[in-house]
């Protein structure tokens, strides 16, 4: 298939190029730095610097995941803006390509996140839950929207509601294995807020599976079937480290140093794969410690 990605040269997308390369797909992506994005991926690519200068590709599937990262710099309303911005734009610019385009493209697999239900306790999240409040859902809302517009013109809309993906080097846990390498982790305020989770291999995986499965529509939760509290989540990191887990970190310290940021530290929501589930998907890592053990052990 010919496959367009925005946002391909990023965390998830450095995993998922060679995957769907190797499955004998032909990949285009769509970068702002081509030069430096070809560093980080396998030879064989095709690189655009817009997604407009992608007409002549006839795309048959599109992954989207470009975005200013949302844990780089504090929330001041600038920020915010670009957060919302750089994937509403890109989002929206794919909107035109698919609406021009002579062929429809079987599939489009959009980016969002948990954040989108907001900061929902303990209850489990399924995709019927009801969307939350916040920032975080705010953006995931107005991202999720702006892919919506591609449904007539297009087979298949699949959005992916990704949990924090796990993988080293890079993403989230870049920023918790030197702390906790150190002896100096701990949970973040209460530790009761839910940290859905998934390895990146799967997430990948559950990107290669709804551009393959006809069926697959609609809105997936992107994480592994057993969420966990932040407070165990530091524990099995601690312990799979060889480290202790006792510096907590309380939640003004959150507060004053990230401000709003914060939010995505203190609130969370259980958010459990439903529909992957029940179409059959296949964890390959679908405990923590499973996931933290074959990260840790590299
Ligand atoms: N990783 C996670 O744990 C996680 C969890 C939930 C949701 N997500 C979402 O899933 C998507 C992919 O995640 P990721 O971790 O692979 O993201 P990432 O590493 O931050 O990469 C995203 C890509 O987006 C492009 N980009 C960055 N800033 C941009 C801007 N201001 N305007 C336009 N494009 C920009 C970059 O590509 P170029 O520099 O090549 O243009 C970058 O490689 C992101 O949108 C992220 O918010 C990720």
């Amino acid at each position: 298939m010919r496959i367009l990605i925005t946002g391909g040269s990023g965390f998830i997308g450095q995993a998922l190029c060679p995957v769907l390369l190797s499955e004998g797909h032909e990949l285009l992506v769509v970068s702002r730095h081509p030069a430096r994005s070809a560093k980080r991926l396998p030879s064989g690519i095709q690189f655009k610097t817009s997604v407009a200068a992608c007409a002549d590709f006839e795309p048959e599937a599109i992954v989207n995941l470009a975005g200013e990262p949302i844990a780089n710099r504090r929330w001041s309303q600038a920020q915010k803006t670009k957060l919302i911005e750089s994937r509403t734009t890109t989002t929206a610019s794919l909107v035109d390509l698919v609406a021009q385009a002579t062929t429809k493209p079987k599939v489009f697999v959009s980016g969002s996140a948990v954040g989108f239900y907001g900061a929902c306790g303990s209850e489990p999240v399924t995709e019927d839950s009801a969307a939350g409040e916040g920032f975080a859902h705010e953006l995931c809302a107005q991202w999720e929207a702006a892919a919506e517009r591609a449904r007539p013109y297009v087979e298949r809309l699949c959005v992916i509601r990704i949990g924090l993906v796990l993988d080293q080097p890079g993403g989230m846990l870049d920023r918790m294995v030197p702390p906790f390498r150190l002896g100096l982790g701990g949970r973040f305020g209460s530790g009761r807020q839910c940290m859905p989770w998934i390895h990146r291999t799967d997430m990948v995986r559950i990107i290669a599976w709804l551009i393959n499965h006809p069926t697959a529509n609609g809105a997936f939760n992107a994480s592994a079937p057993s969420p966990v509290d932040n407070a165990t989540f530091s524990k099995a990191l601690a312990r799979h480290l060889n480290r202790p887990a006792v510096f907590p970190v309380p939640e003004f310290v959150l507060k004053t140093a990230f401000g709003e940021m914060s939010e995505l530290m203190l609130e969370g929501a259980c958010m459990v794969p439903q529909r992957l589930l029940d179409g059959g998907f296949e964890f390959s890592y679908p405990t923590l410690d499973q996931a933290l053990a074959e990260i840790v052990s590299r």
